[in-house]
């Protein structure tokens, strides 16, 4: 992945944690910042080793640890970095994720190897459903913080829930969602 996801990991672990916490991570994942420039795409193993290991140093498991990280990539990276984008793809949150797929073509035109993942909504009377796609797995609950990030961000209720994942043999993660 692109390096802006490593070092969202480290600012994340940073602001929460301390510097010193994340050079004991920067040491055990034997990485330094030369494995987070922003605009260098890694191989993803690195980006899930040093997952792995913030969970060891920090004690917490991946579930909690991706999504804080998934609500720090909302509230911080993407709001501060790229809120241009952030203002472009809507105002609400359903608005917004139904936009999601265009504004990662949006950001494909900077970084020209994102592999991007795919969202789109299946609204009927009585349910909401996103579908999550990816050729990645493992990265579920960053987009429960992701969506609680986003849920925060326009200041609307959301509750999340899996229904169908890939991780039990599902073609990919589905989501109902409560506004
Ligand atoms: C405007 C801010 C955003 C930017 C600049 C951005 C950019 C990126 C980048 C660079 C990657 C790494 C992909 C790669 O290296 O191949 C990525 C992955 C991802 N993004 Fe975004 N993104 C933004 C907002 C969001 C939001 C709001 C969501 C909410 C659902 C989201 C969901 C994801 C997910 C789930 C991945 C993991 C990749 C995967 O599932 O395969 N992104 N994004």
């Amino acid at each position: 992945m692109y390096g802006l996801v490593n070092r969202a990991i480290r600012d994340c672990v940073v602001e929460q944690f301390g510097e010193p916490t994340w050079l004991k991570i920067e040491e055990a994942s034997k990485t330094d910042p030369s494995h987070y420039v922003t605009m260098t795409s890694y191989p993803d193993e690195l980006t899930f080793t040093i997952i792995g290991v913030a969970c060891e140093v920090l004690d917490v498991d991946s579930t909690t640890l991706l999504r804080t990280f998934g609500r720090h990539w909302v509230l911080n990276t993407a709001n501060k970095e790229y809120s241009h984008l952030m203002d472009f793809s809507g105002s609400d949150l359903r608005t917004f994720l139904l936009n999601l797929d265009q504004m990662h073509e949006q950001v494909a035109i900077t970084f020209q190897n994102l592999r991007q993942p795919s969202f789109s909504l299946e609204e009927s009377d009585t349910e909401t459903l996103l579908h999550y796609r990816s050729e990645r797995s493992g990265l579920t609950e960053f987009v429960v913080g992701l969506l609680d990030g986003l849920a925060e961000h326009f200041n609307e209720p959301l509750k999340v829930t899996l229904v169908s994942s890939r991780l039990e043999g599902a073609d990919h993660d589905v989501f109902r969602l409560q506004f």
